[in-house]
């Protein structure tokens, strides 16, 4: 901190200007848009970064982790409930994205299928804590397959 800041009131004006960035760009309507857009496909790679190494696990391609499986899988347990809140009305256009518009007609549906998501994210939480390798195959693939449910119905090609 010495060597970024002269005395601790820069700092903290310093600290506030960062954070009041972000505050002033949503305060428009088009860049909230954008910033929502961000916001769920950020959530949305976090998934797909977190399955990635359990996938490579039961490939073969990496060593299986039990423990490892868990954090990520717990992580996916996470983030599950963090979908919905990327889709607002208002937000299919704004930044380049794939949603359907077909989500904002059929929201319940929507939230029903994230939901699919948080509990089969459970089930591999409890699966990885057996450190059983087979048990958690068939939790992954009950996990792959909400991705895929929802993707069919709801991402663009
Ligand atoms: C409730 C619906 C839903 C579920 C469940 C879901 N997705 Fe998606 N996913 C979407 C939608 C819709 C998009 C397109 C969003 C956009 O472009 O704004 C998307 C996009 C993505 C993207 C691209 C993000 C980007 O940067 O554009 C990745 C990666 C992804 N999903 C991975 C996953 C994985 C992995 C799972 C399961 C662990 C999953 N998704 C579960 C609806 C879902």
């Amino acid at each position: 901190m010495k060597h970024l800041f002269r005395s601790p009131r820069t700092a903290v004006l310093a600290v506030a200007a960062l954070v009041a960035l972000p505050i002033a760009a949503v305060a428009q309507a088009p860049d909230k848009a954008a910033q929502t857009i961000k916001y769920r496909q950020a959530a949305l790679t976090l998934l797909g970064w977190n399955i990635t190494p359990i996938g490579a696990m039961m490939k073969g391609e990496i060593p299986f982790d039990a423990k490892k499986v868990e954090l990520h899988a717990t992580r996916l347990q996470q983030v599950a409930p963090m979908i919905v809140e990327g889709f607002p009305p208002g937000t299919q256009t704004g930044a380049p994205n794939k949603a359907k518009p077909e989500i904002w007609s059929n929201m319940d549906d929507f939230k029903a299928k994230a939901a699919d998501l948080e509990k089969a994210s459970a089930g591999l939480v409890a699966a990885a804590r057996t450190g059983d390798q087979k048990q958690v195959g068939q939790a992954l693939g009950a996990v792959g397959n909400t991705c895929k449910a929802c993707h069919d119905a709801y991402r663009a090609k």
